[in-house]
């Protein structure tokens, strides 16, 4: 019986000497379970789009780099399995598709606007503060609050599609909400939108708080409409309960205790799934030849 095989996209890491030590974790998890694992970083190895084929049995996109995505698409055309799965992977990118679909599952979501004219959204913002975001953002790259409508002037023209939400006055703090399956997570993390030291590339402490039912509740519907069973929410706890301001597929779990086994349970089970030839018992006997 033959090894399965995992492939983990990852992210070139720029500003950060070590590797993520939940991912550091799952890997020997899975490899003592006799998985065979390959990582890779697009962005280090020169690569043919038209001679990459599917050589493993299911590949773990962890990175959100376009080029990862790019590449997914191409191993997803040829039947690849991928997980989180391709389509969810790429609609949770774009936060223009995300907000449409969480708002129709009946997700809390702030208001929102689009458009390639700032101009036009005087009126909007004359009625409440804004919040401008890349479309395809990450770590708060290119985030803007706009609070009163002169204000849009200085707000760089943005290169790339924006959503314009409308801003949810919070404590000042959000959660991070984690959830690997049907496990949630919470942290409590001041509002990156005020935070100054995530911009010197350091990360802003999160404290673990216990998870209300409510916003279990709203962290699995967003998995249920999303497709998505490794992924992250930022919430802020605004005046009428908890509200979903962004959704990324397979986050950092930074902070979260038991992340990487619970990871690691997720991974096996989604990849024994569609493998009924392989069994956890024959890998791990697989392992020791
Ligand atoms: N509508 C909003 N109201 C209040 N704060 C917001 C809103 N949208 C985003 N933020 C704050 O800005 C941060 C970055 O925005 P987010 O949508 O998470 O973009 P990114 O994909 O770059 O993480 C959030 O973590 C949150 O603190
Ligand atoms: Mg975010």
């Amino acid at each position: 019986m033959r090894r399965a095989r995992l492939y983990f996209m990852l992210a070139f890491r720029n500003n950060s000497r070590s590797p993520n030590q939940v991912l550091v974790g799952v890997f020997d998890i899975l490899r003592g379970r006799g998985f065979h694992i390959e990582i890779g970083i697009a962005e280090r190895m020169l690569l043919r789009p038209e001679e990459l084929s599917v050589n493993h049995d299911l590949y773990i996109l962890k990175s959100h780099t376009d080029l990862w995505l790019s590449l997914a698409g191409v191993l997803h055309l040829q039947g690849a399995r991928l997980l989180n799965p391709y389509l969810p992977c790429i609609a949770a990118q774009n936060k223009i598709m995300t907000a449409r679909r969480l708002h129709a599952a009946g997700v809390p979501v702030p208001r929102s606007w689009v458009t390639g004219n700032l101009n036009l959204l005087s009126v909007v913002a004359a009625e409440r503060p804004l919040v401008m975001k890349p479309f395809d953002g990450r770590r708060g790259n290119g985030v803007h609050i706009v609070n009163e409508p002169r204000q849009l002037a200085s707000v760089p023209s943005p290169r790339r599609p924006v959503l314009v939400q409308e801003f949810v006055p919070g404590s000042g703090e959000e959660l991070k909400v984690y959830v690997i399956g049907s496990e949630v997570f919470a942290a409590r993390q001041s509002s990156a939108i005020h935070g100054k030291c995530a911009k010197n590339g350091k990360s802003l402490q999160r404290i673990p708080c216990p998870v209300s039912d409510e916003v279990r509740r709203i962290a699995l519907r967003c998995g249920e409409v999303s497709g998505l069973g490794l992924y992250g929410l930022d919430m802020i706890e605004g005046l009428d309960g908890p509200v979903v301001v962004d959704l990324n597929y397979f986050p950092s779990y930074r902070g979260v205790p038991e992340a990487a086994p619970l990871v690691a349970d997720y991974i096996e089970a989604y990849a024994f799934e569609d493998f009924p030839r392989l069994t956890p018992v024959e890998t791990a006997a697989a392992a020791g030849q």
